[in-house]
């Protein structure tokens, strides 16, 4: 007959397994203060010493039905400390003759199988796995708690937010206000490669937009430079593939005045880029900029 295992244990494994689940539902150990995790835990441990009683009453029944030579190997095997019993069935070998008890009379070629026990750390990590699973699974399909795409949602909102308060306390630039400035051109450059380059190419150099190198320009609204793409850049051009980028919202007045800076810079700063080298014709008219 087997041993069973004492109440004690089965109650700590229990609430070490409440304390995890509450943990991952509540991602602090505030509720280590609440009524209802104590509750969870005294119902449980209630539960446990009523199935320990069952267990008690039906053990005793098959104690009774033993021959007396089982008996006292049952109660010898009974005095074994819990913990020493576990340590020797995850670990000791089994002798010669317990062995024999436990062959499967199917060997082939000598070789013998033995119905072993799993151990018990193997059974335990097994149902803790299928019960994580199960609550896991149907934490992801039903709620919001640990979904990526929750998080991403919280995230990207946060981001916004922090984007759009940050904003607010800083004077916004409009073509009035905007110059152009040195230290400007290496952000301009970053808004540049990630709004502008699929259409006007690497360094400006033209491809589905004009080459932005050269000195023939198709929109002159303005009539310096820098203004002048600020101008375009904020307003788009009506009916082409170059939105306005500053009405629709995609840019901020600062971002403007940045990617206007590099567009500053590689028109007047840097060789223009010919077609020979790469570059998009001319289109539009020569520009006769006035000085900044
Ligand atoms: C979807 C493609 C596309 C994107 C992206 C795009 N543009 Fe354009 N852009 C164009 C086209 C097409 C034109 C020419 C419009 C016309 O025919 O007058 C143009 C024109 C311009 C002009 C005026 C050129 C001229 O000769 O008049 C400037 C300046 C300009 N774009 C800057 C930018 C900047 C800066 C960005 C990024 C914030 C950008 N563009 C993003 C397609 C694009």
């Amino acid at each position: 007959m087997r041993q069973r295992t004492p109440v004690f244990v089965n109650i700590l494994i229990i609430t070490v397994l409440l304390v995890i689940f509450y943990y991952l539902f509540v991602q602090s150990y505030s509720f280590l203060a609440s009524p209802y995790f104590w509750g969870t835990v005294v119902i449980s441990a209630i539960l446990a010493y009523i199935h320990s009683a069952i267990g008690d009453l039906i053990e005793n029944n098959k104690f009774k039905k033993l021959t007396a030579e089982e008996k006292s190997a049952y109660l010898n095997e009974k005095k074994i400390p819990f913990l020493k019993r576990q340590y020797d069935a995850a670990f000791k070998k089994q002798s010669e003759t317990e062995e024999k008890d436990i062959l499967i009379d199917h060997g082939f070629d000598g070789i013998m199988e033995l119905d072993n026990q799993l151990p018990k750390w193997w059974v335990g990590l097994f149902w803790f796995g299928t019960v994580f699973c199960a609550v896991y699974i149907s934490a992801y399909s039903f709620t919001d708690f640990a979904h990526p795409l929750t998080e991403y949602e919280v995230e990207y909102k946060e981001q916004i937010a922090s984007i759009a308060a940050y904003e607010k306390d800083q004077p916004q630039v409009t073509i009035e206000t905007a110059e152009f400035s040195e230290d400007n051109i290496a952000a301009g450059e970053e808004v540049f490669k990630t709004n502008c380059v699929s259409c006007h190419s690497d360094g400006g150099k033209g491809g589905i937009g004009p080459n932005l190198t050269d000195n023939f320009w198709h929109n002159q609204p303005e009539k310096t430079l820098f203004k002048n793409v600020f101008h375009v850049v904020e307003n788009g051009v009506t009916g082409t593939a170059m939105q306005a980028w500053g009405k629709n919202g995609v840019l901020t007045g600062r971002d403007i005045q940045n990617v206007a800076a590099y567009v500053y810079h590689i028109n007047q700063e840097q060789p223009p880029i010919t077609p020979a080298q790469g570059g998009a014709p001319a289109y539009g008219d020569e520009a006769k900029w006035e000085k900044q």
